[in-house]
């Protein structure tokens, strides 16, 4: 299903200035999967462009992973109001274009309890699972997932930098990526 600029399946559409659809390499091995818009992206257009972003590209220099290399995309594709987490029917109601995205993917990076959760079905502590690579049926979907912090974890904790950064290289390792 086409992601429709104009979608009201939820109601994030209130509130929102745009639909954020993925952005870079559409075609990558490699997607990594975040929460959802904040209020830099729902301005812009483009996912992980505001503070979460800067973040999220300092671990990509870290890792030596070109950012035009992966597809980045997020597990709503619309802004919460305030910038508050997604609720289960909201996720539920943007499924098909998280479907759309992950299918024939090498690997998923999952950033974070959101993604996570979105993809496993259950509640986790991220410092318990980080850099776990696991087998997801995802809706029937046969994915690889590589389960790690969000960006915007590396604020306040300097170890979630460093396992952020460590998943990164290898999700580029996994997929064959060269810097
Ligand atoms: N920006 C995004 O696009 N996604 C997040 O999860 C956080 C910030």
């Amino acid at each position: 299903m086409p992601l429709d600029p104009r979608c009201t399946s939820c109601g994030l559409s209130g509130g929102r200035r745009q639909v954020v659809p993925p952005s870079g390499d559409l075609n990558s091995c490699l997607v990594l999967l975040g929460e959802a818009p904040g209020e830099r992206e729902d301005k812009l257009g483009q996912p992980f462009v505001g503070r979460a972003g800067k973040w999220l590209d300092k671990c990509l220099a870290d890792a030596q992973l070109p950012r035009e290399k992966i597809m980045i995309t997020n597990t709503v594709k619309c802004r919460p109001p305030d910038n508050r987490r997604p609720e289960p029917e909201e996720v539920e109601a943007c499924m098909p274009h998280l479907m759309e995205d992950l299918k024939g993917r090498g690997l998923v990076v999952a950033l974070g309890s959101t993604a996570i959760e979105a993809l496993l079905g259950k509640k986790v502590k991220v410092g318990e699972v980080a850099n776990q690579i696991v087998d997801v049926d995802f809706h029937g979907l046969k994915l690889k997932v590589l389960l790690t912090y969000h960006p915007s974890a590396c604020i306040y904790n300097r170890d979630a930098r460093v396992k952020l950064a460590e998943g990164l290289r290898m999700a580029k390792e996994y997929c064959g990526i060269t810097a």
